[in-house]
Order: C-alpha cells, then sequence, then structure tokens
C-alpha cells in the first residue's frame, strides 16, 4: 500500500497555495488523500460537492492524489481511512498557533501526526478568503486560483449579488 497522508482543510475555493501543498505532498507520499470539511458552521460560499469538483479537476493531473469529504473529526476520518499523517502548509508565523493546538490535539486523541510544509514564498499571503473578498470587489485573482475556480468564483459572486 506504501504510506499515505491526508491534506485536509476547507477549501472555499481551492487556491494556487493548496495546490503547492496538494502537489508537494503527492511528491512525498506514495497516496494522498486530500479531505473536504464539510463545515457548515463557517457558511462556505461552495456547496461540499462543489469544492471536491472543483478540486478534482484541479488535481487531475496528480495520479496518486484522491479528493473525498469529511464531517466530524479530523482523526475519526484520518483512522477510517487508515492514514497516519496529515500534511499542512504553513503561510507564515500566523498560521503557527492555531496549526500547533490542532496538531497537538490530534496526536493527544489518537497519534495522528502532522508534518508541516513551508508554503512557497510565492503564495505565502493567499488565503480562500481573500480571494474571495477580492473578486466581490472585482478584482483580478487570474495566476492566483485555477482559471475554472476564478470563472465559479465570478459567477457566484455575481448570481448572490454580494
Ligand atoms: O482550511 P482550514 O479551514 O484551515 O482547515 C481546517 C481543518 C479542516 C483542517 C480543521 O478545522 C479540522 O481538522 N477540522 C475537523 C474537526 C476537527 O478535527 N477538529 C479538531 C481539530 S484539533
Amino acid at each position: 500500500m506504501g504510506l499515505g497522508a491526508v491534506c485536509p482543510g476547507t477549501f472555499d475555493p481551492v487556491t494556487n497555495g493548496h495546490l503547492d501543498i496538494i502537489s508537494r505532498a503527492a511528491g512525498s507520499f506514495d497516496a494522498v488523500v486530500v479531505a473536504v470539511l464539510e463545515n457548515p458552521s463557517k457558511e462556505p460560499l461552495f456547496s461540499t460537492e462543489e469544492r471536491v469538483a472543483m478540486l478534482k479537476e484541479a488535481v487531475s493531473d496528480l495520479a496518486n492524489v484522491e479528493v473525498d469529504s469529511f464531517s466530524g473529526l479530523l482523526v475519526d476520518y484520518a483512522a477510517r481511512r487508515e492514514v497516519r499523517i496529515v500534511v499542512k502548509g504553513l503561510r507564515a508565523v500566523t498560521d503557527f498557533d492555531v496549526e500547533l493546538q490542532m496538531a497537538q490535539m490530534n496526536r493527544t486523541m489518537s497519534g495522528l501526526e502532522t508534518f508541516f510544509v513551508a508554503t512557497s514564498p510565492q503564495w505565502s499571503y493567499l488565503s480562500s478568503s481573500l480571494i474571495k473578498e477580492v473578486v466581490r470587489f472585482g478584482g483580478d485573482v487570474s495566476g492566483l486560483v485555477p482559471a475554472f475556480v476564478r470563472e465559479r468564483l465570478e459567477d457566484r459572486l455575481a448570481a448572490i449579488g454580494d
């Protein structure tokens, strides 16, 4: 079977920063599961199915990457999938506090390990929230997300008249 890893997140929507981490995880592990958290409490702009579909399209060239969704605890999902390692990107020290807490909590609960990957500097300022804000106010996010993601974002934000 080889060594597997899970890349969890909300992915609302996927950005080139996420894809950098996913492709590097795919280069270091035999199999990678990208796990989309359903997370209705965050009121995502895109449904779980839409977020999964965009990710599938974005990683279609990576043969050892699968896209799935989950709800509940990440440790329970990882146990079901028999994966023992989480891969997360760190953009800056501002990510560190919350990521360290989650990594320590996950390891305490079930022994699930977290490996941190330093985001490529070219994507270090990217976040899905910022991307949505820029598109909402008419800004251009070409080159920061895949072209089809930009189109879906523009359509969705135009449709809800926000
Ligand atoms: O893309 P995000 O929103 O930064 O991803 C956060 C995510 C999905 C990795 C995190 O919220 C998570 O693992 N949620 C699942 C619920 C859970 O296990 N919570 C306890 C974490 S210690």
